[in-house]
């Protein structure tokens, strides 16, 4: 589904990405791990054309990506949760999801709706309520459940997990799961390498702009050096 190849992303002078490759295949759960300012979010920027790579490529579905503008790449079927959540605070739950659906005819919308609910029941219940209001949990499932709007092949998920408490951690990573289930493949960038790990079926490390590590989550979860990383072990 998604192949990423080399690429070599700078801001000025920082060379933010020192050629990060790897692959999403259909129907899976692939996470990008690593810590504050490895370049998880920059690699998610340079999928959808939000900053252009001084080399290599980007490709969907065998198609190239890497010098389209953002609208186009979107358009070929990537739905996006950006960090920090994003939500519009003064629309109401149901406005945010529509915002998600930009392109669709309105019978797709209320297809899409349905589908978002039954994924997200407590978006249901709250859907005339200001975005802004919910607590941070139901802000997030906004976010997922906007990115799904556009039925995308692809769902590229920046740490939706952040800033959650534990049990509210789990049960947006069981909704990502459920997504993924329902068919998306899903590129989950996150910090909580451990919950990550758990729901993904392949991981990569990134370290200062480089895939330092890859493998099956089940094998990543036991290695040493992630362990050693991510939960303080010896
Ligand atoms: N617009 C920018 N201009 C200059 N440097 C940037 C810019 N955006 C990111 N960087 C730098 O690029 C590097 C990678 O940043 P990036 O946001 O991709 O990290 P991240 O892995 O998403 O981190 P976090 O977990 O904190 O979100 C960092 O050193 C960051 O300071
Ligand atoms: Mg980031």
């Amino acid at each position: 589904m998604l192949r990423v190849n080399d690429l070599q992303v700078y801001y000025g002078g920082i060379h933010a990405l020192r050629g990060i490759s790897l692959r999403a295949p259909e129907g899976r759960i692939v996470t990008l791990i690593g810590a504050n300012g490895a370049g998880k979010t920059t690699t998610l920027r340079a999928v959808t054309g939000l900053v252009k790579p001084r080399s290599g490529s980007v490709r969907l579905g065998g198609e190239e990506l890497t010098r389209l503008d953002p609208f186009r790449i979107i358009r070929k079927g990537i739905g996006v949760s950006p960090e920090g959540r994003r939500v519009f605070p003064n629309l109401t739950v149901l406005e945010n999801l529509e915002l998600g659906a930009y392109y669709r005819t309105s019978r797709e919308v209320s297809a899409e709706l349905k589908r978002v609910y039954s994924l997200f029941p407590r978006l249901e219940e709250r859907q005339r309520q200001k975005a802004g209001t919910l607590s941070g949990g139901e802000q997030q499932m906004v976010a997922l459940g906007r990115a799904l709007m556009s039925r995308p092949r692809l769902l590229l998920l920046d740490e939706p997990s952040l800033g959650l408490a534990p049990l509210m951690v789990e049960e947006v990573l069981e909704a990502v799961q459920r997504m993924n289930r329902e068919g998306a493949t899903i590129l989950l960038i996150e910090q909580n390498a451990m919950a990550a790990l758990r729901v993904a079926h392949y991981g990569y490390v990134i370290e200062t702009g480089r895939i330092v590590l890859e493998g099956e989550a089940r094998d990543l979860l036991e290695d040493q050096r992630v362990r050693r990383a991510y939960l303080g072990e010896g």
